[in-house]
C-alpha cells in the first residue's frame, strides 16, 4: 500500500489556537488499513507519533518531530438495540457535533448536552469530554483501537476506559499507544431530560420551554456555548484551558472562610470542585493579555490567540496564571490540552 506521505507539513489550519507549527511527516488517515500499513513500514513506525483529531485540545509549542496521524475516516449508523438502548457507532473522523445532530435527527437523545463540543469522535473518550452535567461516559457502549505495539486492533467496554473528569485510560496506561478507530455509544430508548445545570435550565426557562425535547435541549446548549465561548473561526483557542480544580471538603471550607463568593460544586465523593475560571478571574486576569496570548474577555478560563502567538507565548500565560492563582488560593491549576 502506497502512503500519500507529506513531509514538513503545516499544522496551523490542523489546530484551534490556530499556532503555527510543522509536522516531520504528515498521514491524512482515510481508512484504518493504513494504520497497519505506517506499522508495517520500518522508517515510518520509527518515527515518533501524533494521533490527530479536530486539533482542539492541543497546544503545539514546537515543531513534531515525527508523523502525525490525522484521522479522516467516516461512518455513522445504528449498530444495533437491546431492551434498553439503541446502540450507534461512528467512525474516529467524524465530526463530533455533526455526529451529535445526527443522532437526533434519528430521533435518539442522550448527547444533546454534548452539542457544539469541537473535534472528532474518535478523541471523544481521550478525555471523557463533557458539559452541561453530561459526561461521555453516560453514554458509552465501546470503542475499537488499533495498538501500535502489537499491530492489533482490540475493543475496550466502559469499565476498561476508567473514565473519570476529562481523564480516560487514554492518558495513563495507553498514552501514545492506540488510535481509535471507532466509538459505540448506547442511547437510552427511556430517555430522560438532564436539566439540572443552572444555565441550561435558565435559557429553557427564557424559551418558554417547560417539557424539552433533545432537539431543545440542544438548541438551549448551542446558544449557551455561542454566548460564552469563543468561535475558533474568529479567535484562536481550545475551550477551557485548565481542568477545574479538585479539592477535599476541608481545603474547600479554608477557601470559602477567606473568600466567601468562592464558586465550588460538591461532589458524589465528598470532594468539592471549584470553578477554575473564578480562581482566575479574582487572580484579575480576564480581558489582559501577555504579548500575543490572552484571557478571553467573557471567561476567564479561555486562553485565546491574539493573533500570531506562538505555542510557548500560550504556554508562558498560563504559567503566570497557575503561579498567581497558586499565590492567591494555594490551589495548582492543571492544563486540559496536550502538550506537544
Ligand atoms: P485533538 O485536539 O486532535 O486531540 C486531543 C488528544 O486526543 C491528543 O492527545 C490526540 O493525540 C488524541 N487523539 C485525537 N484523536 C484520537 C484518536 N482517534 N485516537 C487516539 N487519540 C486521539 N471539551 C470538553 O470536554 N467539554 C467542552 O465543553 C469543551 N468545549 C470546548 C470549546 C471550544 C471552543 C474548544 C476549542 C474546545 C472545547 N473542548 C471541550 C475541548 C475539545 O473540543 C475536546 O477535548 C475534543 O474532544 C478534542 O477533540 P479533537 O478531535 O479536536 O482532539
Ligand atoms: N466564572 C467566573 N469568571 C469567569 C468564568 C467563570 O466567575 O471568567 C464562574 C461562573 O460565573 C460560574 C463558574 O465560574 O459560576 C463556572 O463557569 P462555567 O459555567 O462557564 O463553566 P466552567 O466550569 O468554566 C466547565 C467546563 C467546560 C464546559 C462547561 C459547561 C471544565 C474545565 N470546563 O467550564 O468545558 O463546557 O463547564 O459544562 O470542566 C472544556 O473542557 O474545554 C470546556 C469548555
Amino acid at each position: 500500500m502506497t502512503l500519500p506521505v507529506q513531509y514538513e507539513f503545516s499544522l496551523r489550519p490542523f489546530n484551534t489556537f490556530g499556532i503555527e507549527a510543522k509536522a516531520r511527516a504528515y498521514l491524512r488517515v482515510t481508512s484504518n488499513d493504513q494504520l497497519s500499513a505506517v506499522k508495517r513500514d520500518a522508517e515510518l513506525n520509527a518515527l515518533p507519533r501524533l494521533v490527530l483529531g479536530g486539533g482542539s485540545n492541543l497546544l503545539l509549542t514546537r515543531d513534531f518531530p515525527g508523523l502525525v496521524l490525522h484521522m479522516a475516516t467516516t461512518g455513522v449508523g445504528i449498530a444495533g438495540e437491546d431492551a434498553e438502548a439503541t446502540f450507534v457507532k461512528a467512525a474516529a473522523g467524524e465530526s463530533w457535533h455533526r455526529f451529535v445532530l445526527w443522532t437526533l435527527e434519528q430521533g435518539l437523545g442522550g448527547l444533546e448536552n454534548l452539542s457544539l463540543i469541537p473535534g472528532c469522535v474518535g478523541a471523544s473518550p481521550i478525555q471523557n469530554i463533557g458539559a452541561y452535567g453530561v459526561e461521555l461516559k453516560d453514554c458509552f457502549h465501546a470503542l475499537t483501537a488499533f495498538d501500535f505495539e502489537t499491530g492489533e486492533t482490540f475493543v475496550l467496554d466502559k469499565a476498561a476506559c476508567h473514565f473519570g473528569y476529562r481523564d480516560s485510560v487514554f492518558k495513563h496506561a495507553l498514552r501514545d499507544r492506540a488510535a481509535i478507530l471507532d466509538v459505540t455509544f448506547a442511547l437510552p430508548k427511556q430517555w430522560r431530560a438532564n436539566v439540572q445545570y443552572a444555565d441550561v435550565a435558565q435559557e429553557l426557562a427564557a424559551c418558554g420551554v417547560t417539557a424539552p425535547t433533545p432537539g431543545q435541549i440542544s438548541d438551549a446548549v448551542i446558544a449557551i456555548r455561542t454566548r460564552k465561548l469563543p468561535d475558533p473561526a474568529q479567535i484562536g483557542n481550545a475551550g477551557s484551558f485548565f481542568k477545574n480544580p479538585v479539592v477535599t471538603q476541608q481545603q474547600r471550607d479554608a477557601l470559602l472562610a477567606g473568600y466567601p463568593k468562592l464558586v465550588s460544586y460538591a461532589q458524589a465523593d465528598g470532594t468539592f470542585k471549584l470553578a477554575a475560571g473564578w480562581l482566575i478571574d479574582q487572580c484579575g486576569w480576564k480581558g489582559r493579555s501577555l504579548g500575543l496570548a490572552g484571557v478571553y474577555e467573557k471567561q476567564a478560563l479561555v486562553l485565546v490567540n491574539r493573533g500570531g502567538a506562538t505555542g510557548r507565548d500560550i504556554a508562558q500565560l498560563a504559567a503566570a496564571i497557575q503561579a498567581d492563582v497558586q499565590a492567591k488560593f494555594g490551589v495548582l491549576l492543571e492544563p486540559e490540552p496536550v502538550f506537544i
